[in-house]
């Protein structure tokens, strides 16, 4: 499972680990979007209506996630089609709203496992290690400073040139993330530290996938 903040490289990590682990074990694995459930419990809110604090409307939402099997995406809610939004700054927005309310993170905690009882997956997300998996193969917290951050999401995010203030909405986002109540994103002593920071994930990703390969002998 791979934890940390936006714009770590979580999710280059993943498709790396998904082939690689796939090449050298010779079975199938996945990767899973966690923060894509998020966002699309986010945008289908926005799209029927549903105020971002009213509970019980969110929390039906969250339980109506559907992932893509291939990619770990999530693409709609229910019959809501979410995925041509779920990349924009209000998705953004939206999900660490949506995600700081415990019954929508049960919810989604249970799509997540849900698509883990199907294949082996490479998650990423805040809090897989610590609370969605705790008993994952191998716990990675990656990180980066707050500007490689804002490069890379600037890069991602649809229409975004900003890169001030890009590093602004991170950090203000990261402190709802790590300050929360439930579930908030932390780095516990079972985890590994990798920092991203000016390296290409050749350069980590092959060291990741040995540990996770080493830890399956036991
Ligand atoms: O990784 P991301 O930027 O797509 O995540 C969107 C939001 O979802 C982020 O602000 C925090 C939240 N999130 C979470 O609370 N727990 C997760 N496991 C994944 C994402």
């Amino acid at each position: 499972m791979i934890d940390g903040p936006a714009g770590a490289g979580k999710g280059t990590l993943v498709r790396y680990l998904v082939k690689l682990l796939g090449e050298r074990t010779g079975a199938a694995w996945r990767p899973l979007d966690t923060g894509s459930a998020y966002r699309a419990v986010g945008v289908a809110a926005h799209l029927l209506g549903t105020p971002m604090t009213d509970v019980v409307d969110l929390t039906y939402l969250a339980a109506a996630v559907q992932f893509d099997p291939e990619t770990g995406v999530a693409y709609a809610v229910g019959e809501t089609a979410v995925g041509h939004l779920i990349r924009s700054p209000e998705a953004s927005e939206w999900s660490s709203k949506v995600a700081v309310i415990p019954q929508v993170r049960l919810a989604v905690n249970k799509r997540f496992h849900a698509f883990a009882a199907e294949t082996n997956i490479v998650g990423d997300g805040r809090d897989l290690g610590s609370v969605v998996f705790p008993d994952a193969l191998l716990k990675v917290y990656l990180t980066a400073s707050p500007r490689a951050r804002a490069e890379r999401r600037t890069a991602e995010t649809e229409g975004a040139t900003d890169i001030a203030q890009i590093e602004a909405a991170i950090a203000e986002r990261d402190y709802r993330d790590a300050h929360r109540a439930d579930a908030p994103m932390t780095m516990q002593a079972d985890y590994v530290l990798v920092d991203t920071t000016g390296r290409a994930v050749q350069e980590y990703g092959d060291e990741v996938a040995t540990m996770a390969i080493e830890r399956m002998k036991y």
